[in-house]
């Protein structure tokens, strides 16, 4: 077996060198890699966008199922692509992300099934509830169900909570009232039983929003209906890791018996025009060079902060294994990021562990080291 892993690499690395993209050079052919290392205590999981799910990117199609046994998709679950008018779903690039993990035995999570934004047009100028708990029923029905027992888990219910932990002023809650989230899980249980069933959000480490979220866990709970987990999502800054807030709240979800995982992780290098950290997608920032430093390449002391950064959290995810059951980077590598173009348009930035060549980073080394 160790022979042929081993003329496997050989292989890779002469196609990839010659190709001048992923190039395992630098992972010796003996290298773990980061499924291998971390398979006695979590999943490690990657965003995949369109092209990557159908393997139309070389770098990552080699690349995605050496490193991971996880995947969740980037955009194409989501309302707005999954069903974009009243009664047309467009289960095409869903079909094939599930057609994915079988093929390489990795467990896909679904994203996401009741959500704020990138909602479909139709849905966004509802005006009664009735057409919005038909259209609510429908679609986790029909989602859901066609994909049970096909896919590992969903996000059910993504980013319901404001900052302060009470229910976010969303459509679904000026429609259907406080107790849609409860009745999203209830759905979602009947038609997909064989589902692993997540509550998903960002910032859910700070100390007002984990109440929110521990609020919510008990309220489904109390109802009698089925939660597996709380995603939280991480987009931090390399600098800027709320590590003793993170702990936190792995030990309060945990301790009210649901799974804890980390669903979005990527660690921006860049400045923030606001001094929060964020994850919508809505908040936007003016262009100014000043905001986009690292154009020509990372300097050594981010890129030492950026290793830092995720050895400390790894650090971190390893102590709390069996609460933790999946790590998933929202990404590739960095060229995919969506944190080049968030909050301001056109940076350059250098959140994931993998980099614009597929190559892994000094925080790659650094993570897949604390296993060695
Ligand atoms: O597909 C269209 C394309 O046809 C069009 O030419 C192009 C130009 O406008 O837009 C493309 O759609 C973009 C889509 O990504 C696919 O690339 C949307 O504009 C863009 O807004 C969308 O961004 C996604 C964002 O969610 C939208 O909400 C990001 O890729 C995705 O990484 C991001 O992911 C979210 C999670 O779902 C939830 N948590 C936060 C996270 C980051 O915002």
């Amino acid at each position: 077996m160790k022979i042929i892993v081993f003329f496997f690499f050989l292989v890779i690395s002469v196609i990839s060198d010659n190709a001048g993209c992923i190039s395992t050079s630098k992972i010796n052919s003996n290298a773990v890699t980061l499924k291998d290392a971390f398979k006695d205590a979590f999943l490690i999981g990657a965003a995949l966008n369109a092209a990557q799910i159908q393997e139309k990117e070389p770098n990552a199609a080699a690349l995605v199922p050496l490193q991971f046994n996880a995947v969740t998709p980037e955009n194409i679950m989501k309302a707005e692509i999954i069903h974009p008018k009243w009664d047309t779903y467009n289960f095409d690039l869903a079909d094939k992300i599930v057609a994915y993990g079988e093929k390489y035995r990795m467990k896909v999570n679904g994203h996401t099934l009741i959500w704020h934004s990138q909602l479909p047009s139709f849905v966004k100028t509802m005006n009664d509830a009735d057409s919005l708990r038909q259209y609510f029923t429908s679609h986790i029905n029909t989602v859901a169900g066609r994909y049970n027992g096909k896919i590992f888990s969903w996000d059910v219910v993504n980013e319901a909570l404001e900052e302060d932990g009470s229910l976010r002023k969303s459509i679904f809650l000026q429609k259907l009232g406080e107790g849609y989230v409860v009745e999203a899980f209830r759905l979602a249980q009947k038609a997909a039983p064989q589902t692993e069933l997540y509550y998903n959000d960002y910032n859910i480490e700070q100390p007002k929003k984990r109440a929110g979220v521990l609020a919510l866990v008990k309220k489904i709970q109390e109802a009698g209906v089925r939660i597996d987990g709380v995603g939280i999502q991480g987009h931090w800054r390399a600098y800027n890791i709320p590590l003793k807030e993170i702990e936190e709240s792995i030990i309060a979800f945990s301790a009210l018996g649901v799974k804890v995982m980390f669903t979005e992780l990527d660690l921006g290098v860049l400045p923030n025009p606001w001094d929060a950290d964020a994850a919508d997608v809505n908040m936007k920032a003016e262009y100014n060079a000043k905001m986009n430093p690292y154009q020509q390449g990372l300097p050594d002391s981010m890129q030492a902060k950026l290793s830092d950064g995720y050895e400390a959290l790894f650090k971190l995810f390893l102590k709390h294994k069996y609460k933790i059951s999946r790590v998933t980077f929202w990404g590739v590598n960095d060229g995919q990021s969506w944190l080049n173009g968030w909050p301001i348009a056109g940076r350059t930035n250098y959140p994931l562990l993998f980099d614009r060549n597929f190559k892994p980073k000094p925080a790659y080394d650094a993570v897949i080291a604390l296993k060695k």
